[in-house]
């Protein structure tokens, strides 16, 4: 018996010595201390001793299970120690490093635009209103007086959610929301994002950005709307900036125009970037508020008018800097980027 109780604990500290992590001790401690483990069958075995026997019997396995004890945990403490130590080295961070060509970000040139753009207006003593992307028909379209069969209401030019909810192709859905505040006279900008299943080119993408004007109050006349444009182009483009309007249809305002901007490359000289012309494309399109639209806001079309007026903040961007691809706004080219 003392024998074979001293080849068990010589193979458990063998075994133990060789055990890499608290899982093995574990496996070993099953082996030799569990409820059927080598040490524990000898122990089953006292009953079976002649009564002289059994006292020395129980105390040498008793000695032995305590040394097995003692030899697992403390390769069991040790191998602790070690895998935390493992664990803070691997995890060690060092703040004393340096890193060359730390660059701190700065707004999109989009994001900029933006900004220059309600500041303007801000200064011009207009309220800046959080537009909602997402919105219904009767905001898009029904209360703005589009027909039943315009064109933008189609499928192939408008992105629908659901029948009743889509993504707004343009910024003018805010001017029911405001006008459905009820509160009078109105004085608001709202930019942001607009969505159309447009081909992506250089001058045309899914998903650009538009800011819409209103004014609503008694009196308000055309010249209040070129006055607007003509203080506002000047801010933005510099004081030898002329406007140039053309007649236009828009569902929601009579009369309705189109704006065009002095080309600022060649100040109107004509230059390949104008086609000749002198005039930038397109800028904005606008007029005065259509007396249903009024109505259909709870408004007394006989007591107020109103201007309105949406702009292509992208295109304003590419004129402004001289872009000829509206792709650069969003293809996040560091190259580009850091030019702004
Ligand atoms: N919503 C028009 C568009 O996306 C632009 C526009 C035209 C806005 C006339 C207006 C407006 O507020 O009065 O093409």
């Amino acid at each position: 018996m003392e024998e074979n109780l001293k080849q068990i604990l010589d193979r458990l500290k063998d075994e133990t010595s060789y055990a890499r992590n608290p899982f093995d001790i574990e496996k070993i401690r099953v082996t030799y201390l569990g409820k059927n483990g080598l040490i524990t069958q000898l122990k089953k075995k006292i009953s079976k001793l002649p009564a002289e026997e059994k006292p020395m019997a129980g105390k040498l396995i008793n000695e032995t299970s305590k040394k097995a004890e003692k030899t697992l945990t403390q390769k069991s403490e040790t191998l602790k120690k070690e895998l935390l130590k493992q664990k803070i080295a691997e995890e060690t961070i060092d703040v004393t490093a340096h890193f060359e060509n730390h660059d701190s970000g700065h707004l999109a040139l989009i994001n900029q635009t933006l900004e220059e753009l309600e500041t303007i207006f801000q200064n011009m003593g207009f309220d800046v209103v959080e537009g909602l992307e997402i919105d219904t028909v009767k905001h898009v379209f029904d209360d703005l007086n589009s027909p039943a069969d315009h064109p933008a209401r189609s499928t192939s030019d408008t992105f629908y959610i659901t029948d009743d909810i889509l993504l707004r192709p343009h910024t003018s859905s805010m001017q029911i929301r405001v006008m459905n505040e009820g509160k009078l006279p109105i004085k608001m900008v709202s930019a942001g994002r607009v969505f159309r299943n447009d081909e992506v080119d250089a001058t045309h993408s899914p998903m650009f950005h538009q800011l819409e004007c209103l004014v609503v109050d008694e009196n308000v006349s055309m010249a209040n709307l070129k006055a607007t444009l003509e203080t506002f182009i000047k801010e933005m483009f510099g004081d030898d900036m002329q406007l140039r309007y053309r007649p236009h249809h828009f569902p929601f305002t009579e009369p309705s125009l189109e704006v065009d901007a002095t080309c600022p490359v060649c100040r109107g000289e004509g230059c390949p970037a104008c086609g000749n012309t002198g005039w930038s494309m397109e800028l904005l399109g606008g007029g005065m508020v259509h007396p249903n639209v009024l109505e259909a806001c709870g408004i007394d079309s006989e007591k107020y008018t109103g201007f309105a007026f949406g702009l292509g903040v992208d295109r304003i961007a590419m004129v402004k800097y001289g872009l000829n691809d509206i792709r650069l706004l969003y293809d996040n080219d560091k190259r580009f980027l850091e030019q702004f």
